[in-house]
């Protein structure tokens, strides 16, 4: 049973090889994309050149509080997504699934739930291949097939888009931008969760790199991962995190202040307090 959702939502890589055929004139230069989630895309969105663009691309978010979102791939899972729900209903917080159009086609009932228990869903393609591949014909079918399965199951137009292994070229980013208002959603910190299957890892990875402003990946489908959520959740807790859906979190999006750059570190410690004992 899991074996075969997780062949659905997970290895679609086979099927990728015949859908990719050459495209007639690759639109963009391929984003340089490996076909795991291991590396997270560098946060380079290309609108950072100083133009004043609407920012479309999201690894994480540069925000006042203690903010972070929690976020969960490549479900809706039959028997883990309740689970996480439950853990994450028992402690009132919010987080964000991006989900695979197949799986909410196949428990649409979950990604109900998802939404009525005041969590974010979101598109993450129809059956998980690496997009930037693509031809523009399938890249289109992947995103609309799953905004449409969505739509059924929640009842609205879903807002976020997160490509499968963090592959989408920046022409593919502007046209989903355009056809469904997305924001492209990335991360900034993988837990690396479907790779080691270790709870204690999975934590302990979340712990050391979420900051302020942090997008966590992790993922649904694996039981190793929600077995790492109690504890996860309470820890980052206690580190005074507060959770918010990705949409919150940008709405909480500041632009970065320039480089300060005449303000070196503070080196020249300051004499005059010689005495203090502090
Ligand atoms: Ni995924």
């Amino acid at each position: 049973m899991t074996r075969s959702i997780l062949a659905l939502c997970l290895a679609p890589l086979a099927a990728l090889a015949q859908a990719a055929a050459p495209a007639p004139a690759p639109a963009t230069p391929a984003a340089a994309a490996a076909p795991t989630e291991t590396p997270a895309p560098a946060d380079a969105p290309a609108n950072t050149g100083g133009k004043a663009t609407t920012k479309i691309t999201y690894s994480q978010c540069h925000v006042d509080g203690p903010y972070i979102a929690m976020t969960f791939d490549d479900g809706p899972h039959p028997t883990q997504t309740p689970r996480l729900l439950e853990m994450l209903k028992q402690r009132n917080i919010k987080a964000t699934f991006f989900c695979v159009g197949q799986c909410v086609a196949e428990y649409p009932e979950i990604a109900k739930r998802i939404v009525a228990e005041g969590h974010e869903i979101a598109n993450h393609s129809w059956s998980h291949p690496l997009l930037s591949k693509m031809s523009e014909a399938s890249v289109r079918d992947q995103i609309e097939k799953t905004h449409q399965a969505l739509k059924q199951a929640v009842g609205f137009d879903v807002k976020l888009f997160r490509p499968p292994y963090g592959g989408f070229t920046e022409r593919q980013r502007t046209w989903a931008n355009a056809a469904y208002g997305y924001k492209i959603i990335l991360w900034d910190v993988d837990t690396l969760d479907w790779k080691h299957h270790d709870p204690a890892q999975t934590e302990a990875i979340a712990l050391k790199e979420s900051k302020a402003g942090s997008i966590i990946l992790q993922h649904d489908i694996h039981k190793t991962t929600i077995d790492a959520m109690p504890a996860t959740l309470d820890a980052l807790a206690a580190k005074g995190f507060k959770f918010v859906t990705v949409s919150e979190l940008i709405a909480m999006d500041k632009p970065v202040p320039p480089k300060p750059k005449a303000t070196p570190a503070p080196k020249p410690v300051a004499s005059s307090k010689k005495g203090a004992a502090k």
